[in-house]
Parts: C-alpha cells; structure tokens; sequence
C-alpha cells in the first residue's frame, strides 16, 4: 500500500507574508512517501530512502517538481462550453451567453458528460481541490458529485438558488430551493471527500425570502459551504443598491441574512469598501479572487494588498466561463499584473502560497491537505518547470528558488503539468510528444 515518488518538493507551512522564507521547504532531491492516500513522510530522499525496504518502488520523477494539487476557489463547471465569449460585461454576459448555457443542465446526461469533462480540465492544469457552482437544476449537482466521487476527489460544490431576474427557464422558487438543497445536503454532504456549498447565485437573483432560507438552511449543518460573488461589476453594484435599498452595502445584504461566516466564499469583492472588508475579516469569511475573469469581463482591478493587509482569508478562483483558463498558473500571471496596476506586486511566494495552502485555509481544508504534512490526503501536482525551450532558457538564468518559482508562474499553463494525484493515484498524466 506504499506508494513513493522522487523529485524536487516544494510546499508552504506558513504565510510568507508572515513567515517568509520560513514559509517554504523545498528539497531538490525529495522523497514523498504516500500510505493509503495519505502522506507518510516528505523530506530528502537519501534521508527517507535509508528509512526504507530494499525493495520498495520508487516513481521516478526526477528532473520534475511534485507541489500540493492546486486549489479552485471559484469556477462554473456548467460554464465551460462558453469560455471566451465576445464582447459583454458581466450583466449582459449572463443573458447572452451564461443562461442558455446553463439551461442544458437539466440533461442529466448532458450535465453528466460536462462534469467528466470537466474534472479532466481540472486535472490536466494541476487542480485537485474546487469549489464549484452547479447550476439550478438538481440533476447538474448530481452529476459532479458523481463524477467527483468516482476519482475520490475534494470537491465541494451546491445547487444554484435563483428565483428572480433571470429567464423563467432556470428560476426555481424559495420554498422549492431550500428543499432540494436540503435534499442534496442529505445526499451528499460529507458522502468521502464531498461537500455541500449552499449556492445563492448572487443577491440581484434572489428574492429576500430565498436569501433568508438560505441563511437558514447554511446555519442547521455543521462543515456545510455557502458560496455566491459579491462586489464584481460597478453596473451590479449599482443594480443591489437599488434593489436593497435599506442595506449598508452588497456585502451587508448578505450579513442581513446570516451569509457571512467560516466556510462561506465569495467571488470578486472589487468593490468592497473598508468596513465591508473588516466584516469578512472579523466573521472569517473567506474572498475568490478571480483575476483572469476581472480582466476578460471588464469588472476591475482588486486591490488584493488590501485583502491581505486587513487578514482577509483569499485563494485563487479561476471562474471559468467569465475566467478564460482553468490553469491556476495563468491565474496567477494575471493576478500579479492586476497587483502590478494596484501598486503592491505580490510575491512569487505569495502566489504559490495562495495556488495551494492558501487556498486550502481560504476553503477550511487546511487541516486535510494543502501541504505534505503527514496524515494529510496526498494530492499533489507533478510539474515540468522546462517544459518548453523559453522556460528552459528562462530557467537557466534564474538561481534562487523564488526567481525559479516566479518564472514558472509568469509563463506556466497545462504544458508543465505532466502528472496529477489524488490521494496518491495518478488522474491524469500528459500525453507524451
Ligand atoms: N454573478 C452572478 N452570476 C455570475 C456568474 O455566473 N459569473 C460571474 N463571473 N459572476 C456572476
Ligand atoms: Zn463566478
């Protein structure tokens, strides 16, 4: 039942906003040594090998760099047929392309093909671990569980509750929300590695009433997600303050109604003010940033200095189909330039940080995975830092860890994934040239 793989190891203990390079351990030539999905050692390899049997199998990675699988704070599985879609902004975006794409949904055998196709685009960039918005039908939802369940993979995801200002075609009702949500929380919340996200699309969507049944049904079950965007599009922005008049902000519609708290995420948050930040903060409500999605859809530039500077817990979020990759690389390329424009370029560590640990605290999974602790659920990522002559070059002429690390991020994608694990079993190996 022992599995063992060598290759350079790269993982995070810590916030190297707080820790620095203290952060990081990194060993050139490492040993990962997994025991029923599960790591058993992680360290140097001449170290653990002499701790070994003769006759043990080694997997062979040398030359690659084995990191923890990468973490999706945001995405729409149902949205991949329409990444990179022309021309709008996020409103007329969803009427245009989102909507009728997510009708198709109610196919089971329609949603059950997009789900394996999915996970596999999550696989060959690297990601282990999402937390995904269904749609509104209950048939999307089964349908990802099912696949997930089926590579014994992380994932958390929800039925998407929506009962107003969409076309009739994908609304459902308050009432009929909470029931089949609760339903599908008895059916798959907690079922191996799955988890239940209660999913208010966002608040233009959702009548009050649906909004506090939310609350209600987010509050009765104990490791239970609440996901939905905030904040994302000054149009939005605008269209919430009319339709909640009494609120403070977006955000505070949502405290009203008791959606703030450990295990809620939220995508976006650009336009956030202070105090909304102090809130999130304050309840460990947890922000997506979802760079390539902000840049694609005009939505802004956000200021994650601030997010991090007010203790914000924030992973990476790719939000395919308003974001336009599933690599957490490209995600990060773009989040740094956002950072650039924002006046606080973020550190090569920090992006590593948040592709992996980060993420995991942002998702309250910090305690299961995210780094090679033993004991934790041995998903990890087997990556070709020279996986094409530029990169080679590129890394030539980088020495330190940081440097190396940078450039990767900077000009990585699915080219430099050649492996993905879950607990331990490969899902997914690139096709050889
Ligand atoms: N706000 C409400 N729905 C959506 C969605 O599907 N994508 C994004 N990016 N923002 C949203
Ligand atoms: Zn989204």
């Amino acid at each position: 039942m022992m599995q063992a793989f060598r290759a350079a190891l790269l993982d995070f203990v810590a916030d190297p906003a707080e820790s620095g390079e203290q952060s990081i351990r990194y060993h050139t030539d490492g040993l990962l040594l997994v025991e029923q999905g599960r790591v058993k050692a992680c360290g140097d390899y001449q170290q653990i090998k002499a701790t070994l049997p003769d006759d043990i199998d080694i997997t062979d990675y040398r030359g690659y760099l084995i990191m923890p699988g990468f973490i999706d704070t945001h995405v729409h599985y149902a949205q991949t047929g329409i990444i990179a879609s022309y021309g709008e902004q996020l409103l007329d975006w969803l009427k245009r392309y989102t909507f009728p794409a997510e009708r198709k949904f109610s196919d089971p055998a329609y949603a059950r093909e997009a789900a394996q196709f999915f996970l596999r685009q999550l696989f060959a960039n690297g990601t282990t671990t999402a937390l995904v918005f269904a749609t509104v039908h209950v048939e999307s939802v089964d349908a990802i569980f099912d696949a997930a369940a089926q590579h014994q993979m992380r994932l958390i995801s929800g039925k998407v509750m929506m009962d107003r200002h969409a076309p009739d075609y994908l609304l459902d009702n308050a009432q009929d929300s909470y029931d089949d949500s609760r339903a599908l929380i008895e059916k798959w919340h907690g079922k191996g590695r799955l988890s239940y996200a209660v999913t208010p699309r966002f608040a233009p969507t959702s009548s009050e009433a649906q909004l506090e049944l939310a609350g209600q049904l987010w509050q009765q079950y104990d490791g239970v997600y609440l996901q939905s965007h905030v904040a994302e599009n000054e149009s939005e922005v605008a269209w919430v303050r009319k339709l909640f008049p009494w609120s403070r902000s977006y955000l505070d519609v949502y405290e009203h109604f008791g959606l703030l708290g450990e295990r809620s995420v939220y995508a976006h948050g650009i336009y956030l003010n202070q105090e909304d930040r102090k809130r999130m903060a304050d309840t460990g409500t947890a922000l997506s940033f979802c760079p390539t999605s902000n840049l694609f859809l005009g939505s802004g530039l956000l200021e994650v200095q601030k997010i991090q500077q007010q203790a914000i817990r924030y992973g990476f979020g790719t939000d395919v189909g308003g974001g336009t990759s599933f690599s957490l690389f490209r995600t990060a390329q773009e989040g740094y330039k956002i950072s650039q424009l924002t006046g606080h370029p973020l550190s090569p560590l920090q992006m590593a940080y948040r592709m992996t640990l980060g993420g995991a605290r942002s998702l309250y999974l910090d305690d299961v995975l995210g780094n090679f602790e033993c004991g934790k659920e041995a998903d990890f990522v087997v990556i070709d830092p020279g996986a094409t002559e530029l990169m080679q070059r590129r890394l030539h002429q980088a020495d330190a860890i940081d440097e190396q690390l940078f450039a990767l991020i900077m000009l990585g994608d699915d080219r430099n994934i050649v492996a993905t694990h879950v607990l331990g079993e490969c899902v997914y190996r690139r096709p050889s040239v």
